[in-house]
């Protein structure tokens, strides 16, 4: 049995303020959600305040990113080891965007994710490919991949602490989202990675999220699939009751 993990990642979005407001009117609407797990991401700056506010409720943060040390001269970078102190208990690792826009790499977000399970941090591990990758026949290939050196070196005993996120760049903020079997399919390509790599066992065990343009009213449907075990959500996970309507798909 796997539980539900639904995911909210804020990105660049909402003031501290809002945040910690926004933090507050969540833990209200969600206090009676028992069967299903719940994670929130706001900006770095916002973390230790939410969460603060969200010390004795059922909604867990992350944060969308660590650092591979726990100090050092890495000036402008976070230690994970601080994100520990605070009380995070997730940290998202190889977004998308991060690959875009700061240059992540597969072998990076290898290096943090053992950091940050070291730690003793879990981590949502980000995979997918480019509208490109997918119309060259290449989704397979660059999943495969990415999965591989993410996960170099990382042991069996490790796995319970990582949840892994299938985006399609192509689907991410684009409101064009992958059909649920489109989905699906990578999620089970993405189980057999694991199943080989590891064993059976583990890949029945692992959750797998969807992520990219997922709302209140295709979460259904995605959810129904069944390797599908949750989803990262960016843009609906903005708004209290729509993210209210995803906890409670
Ligand atoms: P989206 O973002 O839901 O706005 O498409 C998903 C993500 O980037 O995790």
């Amino acid at each position: 049995m796997r539980t539900p993990i639904i995911a909210g990642n804020w990105k660049m979005y909402k003031s501290v303020k809002e945040s910690i407001n926004f933090a507050n009117q969540l833990n209200e609407k969600l206090k009676s959600v028992k069967d299903r797990e719940i994670v929130i991401a706001p900006t770095f700056l916002a973390t230790a305040l939410v969460v603060d506010a969200l010390r004795f409720s059922n909604i867990q943060v992350a944060t969308q990113d660590a650092h591979w040390e726990n100090e050092g001269a890495f000036t402008g970078n976070i230690s994970p080891l601080s994100l520990k102190e605070l009380g995070v208990k997730f940290v998202i690792l190889g977004h998308s965007e991060k690959r875009q826009y700061d240059n992540e790499t597969d072998e990076r977000v290898n290096r943090k994710l053992k950091n940050v399970l070291k730690d003793g941090l879990k981590a949502i591990v980000c995979v997918g490919e480019t509208l490109q990758e997918r119309e060259a026949g290449k989704t397979e290939k660059v999943v495969e991949t990415q999965v591989s050196g993410c996960f170099e070196g990382i042991g069996l005993g490790d796995l319970s602490n990582i949840v892994i996120a299938y985006e399609p760049v192509w689907a991410i903020g684009t409101g064009k989202n992958a059909t649920p079997e489109q989905a699906n399919e990578v999620h089970a390509f993405i189980r057999s990675l694991i199943a080989k790599k590891y064993n059976a066992e583990a890949a029945g065990n692992i959750r797998i999220q969807y992520g990219g343009s997922v709302k209140p009213e295709n979460i259904k449907q995605l959810m129904a699939q069944p390797d599908i075990d949750g989803a990262l959500v960016g843009g609906a996970s903005l708004k209290v009751e729509s993210f209210e309507a995803l906890v409670k798909f």
